[in-house]
């Protein structure tokens, strides 16, 4: 009998050894674990037993002894495919090996989303603040800088070092610094950039991407630590709003920015006007706000601005008005108290879900962008005998609604379609709800304003670049359900309704590039809002404190497809009348 062979050899002969690269990094958000490549920007998304299975790597060791180890681990796939896998992606290499001498050949390609300024001396100065993590600077020298600046998504690092005549050492150098998971201002591509321009579909989506999460480290002895909340532990997200904002102006500003706070001020978008101002105007041109005294009801109010501009308009309009605010989260109750002081507002704390109205007899209703926070289910295809042919089995499919709780009797309660669902597949039944519990305390006549972002035909779709995961509207399902109810509803772009300009540029961002520029900003003196800056609003922002050409990456789209952070044509509003005359 041969002794056994050693699983471990820390010797470092054996050319059948592997291992993970330094240049790896792990990170999780939501139950979802990340693997980032320090040199080539790679991003690969996997499950957290996968990534236990590339731990197992952290010393060298032969592939073979691992594979049999996790022969069972992974259901449909042989753990020796993901070796192939890790060995592409660069995560797994030869012991003693520095992928750093590989990348001559490749052409290196700028990321997305950099802040950067210009030092006198020629070097560049990058602001990074990637999701959570605190504000990193890291600045070229002036031959670094060269590099960067030579840098067109077409040349390999090879032609960039002939062109620049700069010491090897130093392009390789900007690559370590830049392609890190700190910074992410430079990929590495196979190809040219030219390759896609007419094949953006085949475009490598790391090329683009960026990661925001929080870094994640597995336990000790390939134990995974404690991974961050899984998605499901979030439905419904109101324990969210009850418990865990801490501070109102930064959760408007950097975790969860809307449309109505975007245009809080008066705009040139808007006309001058603010969105508060814009939605009374819309709901008064399609004569939707009552003549006399005026019972309002918005729900879940934010900062207080949209409160704020709509009792200011009405009240300009001539009207009396009271005006209650139904909200969750006690720090934006507090918030909108402070906001609305000396107006006839009252804050009510409550979830609109389970208590009781502050009142009845409503003229009009205000959700703005609340909806997508309500209550979802998940459910699959299995359940309800759906898919599997061309015709569903009635008794099957009852049986899957009587065993869906909540969401089986709303679905067969309102005849909501569901045959067409995706799977796995989700359901808005807060929004639902909601709609339900409004027609009890709306006035006959009186119109409910719920806005959110989705589409009148597509299924919901999980956001999770948030800090909690949002769902969009299925405004189909929304519209059956209110018109079952006895509402009359009218469905539309929130953008049309308040007649916003769509042709103005407006400033791009996302939440880190955002934190990343504000920060470079304030070091000139300038305070950078979560406003909808168009082109000619930031240029005055920046009056003469910023020349031109000294700070970027700056860019503007039209407002309509991108603004800060949001895409305005993706919010949609539905309008729930309750008819005059209500059918007994
Ligand atoms: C995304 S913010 C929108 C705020 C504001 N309407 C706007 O458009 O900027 C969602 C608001 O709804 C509140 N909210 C979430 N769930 C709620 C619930 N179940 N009952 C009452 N308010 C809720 C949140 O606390 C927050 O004020």
């Amino acid at each position: 009998m041969s002794a056994p062979e050693p699983i471990i050899d820390h010797g470092h002969g054996d050319s059948r050894l592997l291992v993970r690269s330094p240049y790896t990094t792990s990170f999780a958000h939501m139950g979802e674990v990340y693997v980032y490549h320090d040199l080539y920007g790679y991003i690969l998304k996997m499950s957290p037993d996968l990534l236990a299975f590339l731990d197992e790597f952290k010393a060298p060791i032969r592939p073979d002894e691992v594979c049999r180890k996790h022969a069972n681990s992974f259901e449909e796939q042989t753990p020796e495919s993901f070796v192939g896998i890790f060995l592409q992606f660069g995560c797994l290499i030869k012991p003693d090996h520095d992928q750093v001498n590989d990348l001559w050949e490749m052409i290196p390609v700028r990321g997305r989303w950099n802040v950067w300024q210009r030092e006198k001396d020629g070097g560049l100065t990058f602001y990074c603040a990637w999701g959570d993590n605190p504000l990193t600077k890291l600045t070229l020298t002036p031959d670094e800088a060269r590099v960067w600046w030579s840098i067109d998504g077409e040349k390999t690092l090879r032609a960039i070092q002939f062109d620049e005549q700069v010491p090897p050492e130093v392009v390789l150098g900007v690559v370590k610094k830049l392609g890190h998971h700190s910074v992410q201002a430079l990929k590495l591509s196979a190809l040219g950039l030219r390759f896609y321009k007419k094949r953006p579909q085949m475009k490598p989506q790391y090329l683009t991407s960026t990661m925001p999460y929080r870094p994640y480290v597995p336990g000790a002895d390939g134990v995974l630590g404690e991974l961050p909340k899984a998605l499901e532990d979030y439905f419904s997200p109101e324990g969210y709003y009850r418990g865990e904002i801490e501070d109102a102006d930064q959760q408007f500003d950097h975790e969860e920015t809307t449309l109505a706070h975007l245009f809080r001020i008066p705009h040139p978008a808007l006309g001058g006007r603010t969105y508060g101002q814009a939605v009374i105007d819309a709901l008064m041109k399609k004569e939707r706000v009552p003549d006399g005294e005026l019972k309002v009801l918005e729900i879940g109010g934010g900062l207080g601005f949209m409160a704020k501009a709509v009792v200011e308009a009405l009240v300009a309009a001539g009207r009396k008005v009271t005006y209650h605010i139904m909200e969750l989260s006690p720090v934006l109750a507090a918030a909108q108290r402070e906001r609305t002081a000396g107006l006839p507002v009252t804050v009510h704390m409550g979830d609109v879900l389970k208590d009781a109205f502050p009142d009845t007899g409503y003229d009009l209703v205000l959700a703005n962008e609340m909806i997508g926070d309500l209550m979802a289910v998940k459910l699959d295809h299995a359940r309800f005998g759906l898919g599997q042919g061309e015709e569903v089995d009635d008794a099957k499919f009852q049986a899957g609604l009587a065993a869906s709780g909540l969401a089986g009797e709303l679905v067969k309660k309102y005849t909501v379609p569901i045959g067409d669902a995706p799977d796995p597949f989700y359901l808005n039944i807060g929004a639902w709800q909601l709609a339900e519990r409004l027609f009890g305390v709306m006035k006959p006549g009186a119109t409910a304003w719920i806005t959110e972002y989705g589409e009148l035909g597509k299924w919901p779709v999980l956001s999770t670049h948030l800090d909690h995961p949002e769902l969009s509207i299925h405004f189909g399902h929304l519209t059956v359900v209110a018109r079952e109810l006895g509402f009359e509803t009218d469905y539309d772009f929130v953008m049309d309704l308040i007649d916003m300009r769509r042709d103005l540029e407006g400033l791009q961002t996302t939440r880190s590039y955002f934190r990343a520029l504000t920060a470079l900003l304030a070091e000139r003196g300038i305070t950078l809002e979560k406003v909808g800056y168009t082109r000619e609003m930031f240029v005055e922002l920046l009056g003469d404190k910023v020349q031109p050409g000294e700070i970027g990456e700056i860019a503007f789209d039209r407002i309509e497809d991108r603004l800060m952070g949001l895409v305005p044509h993706e919010f949609k509003a539905i309008l729930l009348k309750k008819p005059v005359t209500v059918e007994a």
